[in-house]
C-alpha cells in the first residue's frame, strides 16, 4: 500500500492508491481497469507506452507516457452510446511530427511569458522564444515532448496512472531541479480526475496545465460553435496583439466574453471586437470566480445534438478558454478526420500567462521546501 499520493486540502482524499500487482479488487473497482500495449519510440529511442483505462461504466481514457497526452477519452451521449470528445493522433508519430499540443500535459509555463523572459530573486532567466516574441508551453522541448515514467494505480473509485518527470535544472532556461508528479484517474463518476504536484530545489515559476482538445459531438464531428459554453468567470484578462495580458482584470459583462449564463460558443465569436481579433477568436485568460482554495466549477459546456455534458472543475484561480482558432484543415487526426477552424474548445485550467512578470497577478513562484499542488476535474454527464 502506497500513503496518500495527493491530498488537496478540502478535496476528496485518494486514499488507499494501490500498485496494481498483487492486490485484491474491491467491489467498487471490480469492473474499473488498466491495460498497457507499446506505442513506439520517442524520438531518443525510448519506448513508449499506451495505456488504457476503463472505468465501472465502460468509459475509457487512453494516455500515453509520451507527453503525458490523453490521446483518446469517451463519454457517453444521452442514449447511452460513447463517443470519443478528443482530439488527437491515432500513432506516436503525429504527435511527435506535428502535434498543437493535442491532450499533453504542459509545463513548465503554460502559456505565454512575455518576451521570453522573466526576473526571479534578482536574476533574470531566459526562455525560448517559440510563439511571436513570446515564450509559449515551456518553450522549444516543454512537458509535452519528455518521456514521463509511468505507473499503473488503482484508486479507491477508479483506475490511475501516475507520472513523473524530473526536469532538470536549467532545462528551457528555467531554474531549479523541479520534481513533478501528475496522476491521471478515471473515477466511477465518468470523471477525469488531474492531479499536480511539484517540488523544486531552487526558487522558480511554475504552472502546470492539460491542453486537451473537446468536442462533445464527438472528435472530428465538427466544429464546437453550437456548443452551449458557461464559463464561471464575471472577469478575465485582456491581451495585447501578440497575446500578453495588458494587466488589468476586465468585467466580462457587456462583451463577447460573458459567459455567465450558458451562450453558444458561436453567438458572438465573429464580432467586431479587438480582443476577439487578437485572439483569432476566444484565446483568452478567464478569471474563475471562487471562494478558497478547494476544487470549484470553471466551466460547463453543453453540446445539444447528443446530450453530452462536460464540468470542468478547479483549483486554479484561471482557465484559457481557447476555441481552435489555429486549426486549419491540414491535420489529419483519429480516423482520417480531418480538424479545421474551431473543431474543438480546450479549458486550460491555469494561473494567469505571464504572471512571473505580473507581480499584481497570483504568484507561480515556487520555492524549496514548498509542494505545488493543483487538481483538475473533467466530468461528463448527458441531459
Ligand atoms: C493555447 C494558446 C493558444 C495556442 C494553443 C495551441 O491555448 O493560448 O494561443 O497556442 O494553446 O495552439
Amino acid at each position: 500500500m502506497q500513503s496518500t499520493l495527493f491530498v488537496v486540502p478540502g478535496l476528496i482524499a485518494l486514499a488507499g492508491l494501490m500498485t496494481l500487482t498483487g492486490t485484491a479488487e474491491s467491489a467498487t473497482t471490480a469492473h474499473s481497469r488498466i491495460t498497457r500495449k507499446s506505442f513506439g519510440k520517442a524520438p531518443d529511442g525510448h519506448p513508449i507506452s499506451l495505456y488504457t483505462l476503463t472505468n465501472a461504466h465502460g468509459m475509457e481514457a487512453r494516455i500515453t507516457n509520451y507527453g503525458g497526452i490523453v490521446v483518446s477519452l469517451t463519454a457517453p451521449d444521452r442514449n447511452g452510446k460513447f463517443g470519443d470528445v478528443v482530439l488527437g493522433y491515432s500513432t506516436i508519430d503525429g504527435y511527435i511530427k506535428n502535434s498543437p499540443y493535442f491532450g499533453a500535459l504542459i509545463g513548465r509555463y503554460g502559456n505565454r511569458i512575455a518576451k521570453g523572459h522573466f526576473t526571479l530573486d534578482g536574476h533574470t532567466y531566459k526562455l525560448a522564444v517559440n510563439n511571436g516574441p513570446n515564450s509559449l508551453h515551456g518553450g522549444k522541448k516543454g512537458f509535452d515532448k519528455v518521456v514521463w515514467q509511468a505507473h499503473e494505480v488503482r484508486a479507491r473509485n477508479g483506475v490511475g496512472l501516475a507520472l513523473h518527470y524530473l526536469s532538470k535544472d536549467g532545462e528551457e532556461g528555467y531554474p531549479g531541479n523541479l520534481s513533478v508528479d501528475v496522476l491521471y484517474t478515471l473515477t466511477n463518476n465518468n470523471e477525469l480526475r488531474i492531479d499536480y504536484k511539484a517540488t523544486t530545489d531552487k526558487d522558480t515559476v511554475l504552472n502546470l496545465t492539460n491542453h486537451s482538445y473537446f468536442n462533445l459531438a464527438g472528435q472530428g464531428n465538427g466544429d464546437v460553435l453550437g456548443h452551449l459554453m458557461m464559463i464561471n468567470a464575471d472577469k478575465f484578462t485582456p491581451i495585447d496583439k501578440t497575446s500578453i495580458p495588458l494587466g488589468d482584470l476586465k468585467p466580462v459583462q457587456v462583451t463577447p466574453f460573458d459567459f455567465r449564463k450558458p451562450t453558444a460558443i458561436g453567438a458572438r465569436i465573429n464580432e467586431q471586437d479587438q480582443q476577439l481579433k487578437f485572439g483569432t477568436g476566444y484565446d483568452h485568460n478567464f478569471v474563475l470566480n471562487r471562494k478558497g482554495t478547494g476544487l470549484s466549477l470553471a466551466a460547463r459546456a453543453y453540446e445539444p445534438k447528443t446530450g453530452r455534458v462536460l464540468e470542468a472543475y478547479t483549483t486554479q484561480p484561471g482557465v484559457q478558454f481557447y476555441t481552435g482558432n489555429f486549426l486549419d484543415g491540414t491535420i489529419k487526426g483519429k480516423g482520417g478526420k480531418v480538424y479545421k477552424q474551431r473543431y474543438a474548445f480546450c479549458l486550460e485550467t491555469q494561473h494567469y500567462p505571464d504572471s512571473p512578470n505580473r507581480p499584481d497577478f497570483p504568484t507561480t513562484v515556487l520555492k524549496p521546501g514548498q509542494t505545488y499542488k493543483q487538481t483538475t476535474v473533467y466530468k461528463f454527464s448527458a441531459r
